[in-house]
């Protein structure tokens, strides 16, 4: 069965490598269905990464993903989940250059905070982010792909 996960390109990859990561993204077979770029306010940052705010690098990681615009994609595939993740790679892009030299994490993060791109590590935080991100509560002017 077709999976969906929310895949996120960050502020620090978007300026840079959009092109060559959506390039990838349809060469490994996933449709994008949702596709949206937008800046996350202040007050969205902290809802998408409520899961971290004990974390003591909260405060930096929504400084650094309100800085400027993402690219926000809805990835449709079997095992989406799964598949897209094991493309980013592992988070800290030390880690990731010697397990996976061809992840996107190895390939376009400059550290562990600017960490090129994200994704959902469930199905059902999958679910959650898409509707906080495409859902009605979100205004922002947003392209369906196919
Ligand atoms: P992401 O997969 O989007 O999920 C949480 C994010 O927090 C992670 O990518 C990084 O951007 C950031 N992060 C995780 N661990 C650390 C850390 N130890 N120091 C700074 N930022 C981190």
């Amino acid at each position: 069965p077709k999976q969906q996960t929310l895949a996120v390109i960050k502020p620090d990859a978007l300026e840079k490598h959009k092109e060559m990561i959506l390039e990838e993204i349809h060469g490994r077979g996933f449709s994008v269905t949702r596709l949206k770029e937008t800046v996350l306010s202040r007050e969205m940052a902290e809802e998408f990464y409520k899961d971290h705010r004990d974390k003591p690098f909260f405060s930096q990681l929504v400084e650094f993903m309100s800085r400027g615009p993402c690219m926000m994609l809805v990835l449709t595939k079997e095992n989406a989940v799964e598949e897209w993740r094991a493309m980013m790679g592992p988070t800290d892009p030390d880690q990731a250059m010697v397990t996976s030299p061809n992840s996107m994490r190895a390939r376009f993060a400059s550290n562990i905070l600017h960490n090129s791109v994200h994704g959902s590590s469930n199905e059902q935080h999958a679910e959650e982010k898409i509707c906080l991100i495409f859902g009605d509560i979100c205004t922002d002017s947003e392209l369906t792909v196919d």
